[in-house]
């Protein structure tokens, strides 16, 4: 299936994050940069321990931010360790801090000189946030993030299950029908 593609600069692609071929990739990653199973199991078994040795070194993150290390073997030069929250039924600031971990994402790849990123669904696996919220929370941030930052030419958003690439891709129509009747 070809990419869906947006006038907002964001793609929406099925896939395994750790094969794109872009300047940043975005690991869901854990406050204690740990490692884990998920998305950043598999980030850290295809790109090498140097990740993991970088994350020990940097030592912790706070969930809604975000930390960049080099990308190790994998055909990405960064990689950006973003913590998103653990789902608590939306009574602990979650909205927040998904919505902070993008921002932070992208500011840390325009601080590095990227160009392209991508985003893997953060929460939505082991931390349990619901697909349909987390989807227009993570668009929504990452457009508004992209309208302050014109040097990241495109976001891709990667998913391994197809059922997320509709949930999303339903998201950003809504997002870009809202977009388009408020001007
Ligand atoms: N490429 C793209 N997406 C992937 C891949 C992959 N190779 N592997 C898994 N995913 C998807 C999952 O399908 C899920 O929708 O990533 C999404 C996020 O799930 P998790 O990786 O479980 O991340 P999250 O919910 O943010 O939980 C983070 O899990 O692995 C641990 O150390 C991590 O403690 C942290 C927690």
């Amino acid at each position: 299936m070809p990419p869906a593609e947006s006038p907002l600069r964001i793609e929406l692609a099925l896939g395994d994050i750790t094969k794109e071929r872009v300047d940043a990739i975005v690991n869901a990653a854990n406050s204690g940069l740990r490692g884990g199973g998920g998305v950043d199991g598999a980030i850290h078994r295809a790109g090498g321990p140097e990740i993991m040795e970088e994350c020990r070194r940097i030592g912790h993150c706070d969930p809604g931010d975000a930390v960049i290390t080099g990308a190790g073997r994998l055909p990405a030069r960064f990689v950006i360790h973003a913590v998103g929250p653990v789902w608590e039924g939306g009574r602990d600031d979650e909205e927040l801090l998904l919505a902070s971990c993008h921002e932070r994402a992208l500011e840390l790849a325009r601080e590095h000189g990227c160009r392209t990123v991508a985003f893997p669904a953060i929460s939505t696996g082991a931390y349990g946030y619901p697909p349909e919220l987390a989807a227009r929370v993570a668009l929504r941030a990452t457009i508004e993030a992209l309208e302050r930052l014109p040097m990241i030419e495109k976001v891709r958003f990667v998913f391994v299950d197809e059922n997320l690439l509709e949930i999303y891709g339903r998201a950003l129509a809504h997002l870009k029908e809202s977009a388009e009747r408020s001007v």
